[in-house]
């Protein structure tokens, strides 16, 4: 099953919140990164704090660990509004909603986050809160239920997700932002190691981060976990100075490899080419086969390997690239265990 401990797993349950909080960049000069969208988002930003209005719902989806609650927060910070921060799952019924709804002030943010996993009943009452700002539910049950309306002050939804293709479509609709979190470059995750090595008051040679970087997989919330696994290396070692060669040796002790491949993605990659002769393979088969939940595969596993082109996805099912092969350095064709 999944390892919550999976080193390079974006998730974000394994993350100790204190570290998370004080890593998190506050305002768009320290969030690194995601160039366009910054750009996009403050003209947002300085026309609806000129007009003194809220600004418009935004829609925040990718990969775990890309940002998307970070940038939330930068961006209630960057409107100077407070946040309110809940998730899907946790919001059952439509009371919680109006409950949440009703602290608000104006301009404020309400953040939900998997709102891919909000009840039904949840996301309809939704629709006139973000569109009309007002909710009508009924409250009370059996002969005393009554309808209640409730006027709400103007706010801002900012809705995060692993997939936008979850959200019903009257519910993406009602977005005006909607904002792909891309995957970041190795020079930007430097950067950002480089940042978090010194909110630990640890030291780091370019080199060094850069090493880390490249197997990061894209992703901030990966570049930060290795930093501290390898800070730990590093001090164990009595290394002051986190270099290079420090890096390489603590990373493949975690075999995590070049690609920032771990061993459930090559155990994926390997299973799809030595039993499928490269595929195609259902996402279904490959769960099973490897031990996996299919949403851990869809949402944690897969995306980067079609990332860095090592699989393809077909209507058949996913095929292992020739990049694969050469990765995992098995000749193509020989279906050799
Ligand atoms: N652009 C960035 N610049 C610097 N650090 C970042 C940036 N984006 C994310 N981080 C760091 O990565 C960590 C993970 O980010 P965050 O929790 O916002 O990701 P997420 O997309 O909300 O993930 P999930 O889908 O799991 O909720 C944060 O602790 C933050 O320190
Ligand atoms: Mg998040």
């Amino acid at each position: 099953m999944v390892d919550k401990d999976r080193v390079v797993s974006g998730d974000s349950q394994i993350e100790d919140d204190e570290n998370e909080l004080s890593l998190r960049p506050r305002f768009f000069a320290q969030y690194i990164g995601q160039q366009d969208l910054k750009n996009e988002l403050a003209v947002y930003i300085e026309a609806a704090k000129t007009r003194e209005e809220a600004l418009d719902h935004v829609l925040l989806y990718g990969p775990p660990g890309l940002g998307k609650t970070t940038l939330a927060m930068v961006i209630a910070n960057e409107m100077q509004v407070q946040i309110k921060t809940t998730s899907g799952p946790a919001i059952e019924r439509p009371g919680d909603l109006v409950a949440l709804l009703n602290e608000l002030e104006a301009g404020d943010v309400l953040f939900i986050d998997e709102i891919h996993r909000l009840p039904k009943v949840v996301e309809e009452v939704l629709y006139s809160a973000m569109e009309d700002y007002f909710v009508d539910i009924v409250i009370g049950q059996g002969p005393t239920a009554h309808p209640v309306h409730f006027t709400l002050p103007p706010f801002t939804l900012i809705g995060a997700t692993t997939r936008a293709g979850l959200l019903s479509a009257p519910l993406r609709d009602r977005f005006g932002i909607i904002a792909h979190m891309n995957y970041y470059s190795e020079t930007e995750l430097a950067q950002i190691i480089i940042r978090s090595a010194g909110i630990f008051d640890s030291r780091i040679t370019p080199e060094g981060a850069k090493k880390i970087a490249l197997r990061s997989r894209g992703t901030p919330r990966i570049a930060n976990r290795l930093l501290k696994r390898v800070r730990d290396f590093a001090q164990v070692a009595q290394k002051k100075v986190i270099e290079a060669e420090i890096v390489n040796s603590s990373l493949d002790l975690l075999r995590v490899d070049d690609k920032g491949l771990d061993a459930t993605d090559r155990k994926m990659l390997k299973m799809m080419i030595t039993f499928y002769g490269g595929g195609p393979v259902g996402v279904n088969t490959i769960a099973a086969n490897i031990g996996e939940d299919v949403e851990t595969i869809i949402d944690m596993v897969e995306p980067y390997l079609l990332q860095i082109g090592f699989i393809k996805r077909t209507p058949r099912g996913r095929v292992a690239t020739t990049a694969a092969y050469e990765h995992l350095g098995i000749a193509i064709g020989k279906n050799n265990y």
